[in-house]
């Protein structure tokens, strides 16, 4: 059974104690989200603040990036790794502008079929533009999950992952408005409170119904497995 009101005490907890004002929030243009999910997928925030206004600045929108010939993407890209995700991106300009007129689809499912949109991001783009009840399931989150929910089978074997997948889909808030603010509350959780090595259980808005918390055990989910 799923802990009682998870959901609304995340939002009520973003609110006072999340993020507020890093460049890509505030906003609902998928293009900025997009670029800002994407760059923060393997690159730290601090990182990400440099580049994320300067990418903006040469490539203001969808269409401007699409027209734009791949080595000078590749060039504003440099310094930030995973060149991958560059090409990537590019290429998912070109097909929002020829598959869908410039104009990113609001709905998960649609926009995880473009290059370098994994279920995670979809669902990111889609709550956040679109207030979409799609769940976000990124390192962090499962850690969270993992924890709050005492989860501990082998993710790395799939239909645990999907059933991860289904546990984070119940826990949406009802109200597709929270969306937004819930999707932020999960990242800000990962990355402020419930850490890799070490928690801050006391500053925790979920910490009473946690059931890791409860056993005395937070650090030891998720599960590792060999390999
Ligand atoms: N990491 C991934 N997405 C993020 C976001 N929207 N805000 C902060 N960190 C993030």
């Amino acid at each position: 059974t799923l802990p009682a009101g998870f959901a609304r005490h995340m939002v009520d907890w973003q609110k006072l104690h999340g993020r507020q004002s890093l460049p890509w929030q505030n906003t609902q243009d998928p293009y900025r989200v997009w670029l800002s999910e994407i760059m923060l997928q393997q690159t730290q925030v601090s990182t990400v603040l440099d580049y994320f206004p300067r990418f903006l600045n040469r490539f203001p929108d969808v269409a401007a990036l699409a027209a734009a010939e791949q080595d000078d993407v590749l060039a504003l890209w440099s310094g930030l790794g995973y060149y991958s995700r560059a090409r990537n991106l590019h290429r998912c300009a070109q097909e929002v502008v020829s598959r869908f007129g410039g104009a990113f689809p609001p709905q998960a499912q649609d926009l995880q079929t473009l290059p370098g949109i994994g279920r995670s991001t979809a669902a990111a783009i889609a709550a956040f533009c679109f207030q979409e009840r799609a769940a976000i399931l990124d390192g962090n989150v499962k850690r969270v999950l993992t924890r709050v929910l005492c989860y501990g089978e082998d993710l790395a074997v799939a239909r645990n992952e999907k059933r991860l997948w289904d546990l984070a889909q119940n826990l949406l808030p009802d109200r597709p408005a929270d969306m937004p603010r819930y999707t932020q509350a999960l990242m800000d959780l990962g990355a402020t409170v419930c850490l890799p090595r070490k928690t801050q259980c006391a500053s925790c808005p979920v910490a009473q119904m946690c059931q890791a918390q409860a056993q005395g055990e937070p650090l030891a989910y998720p599960v590792k497995t060999r390999k």
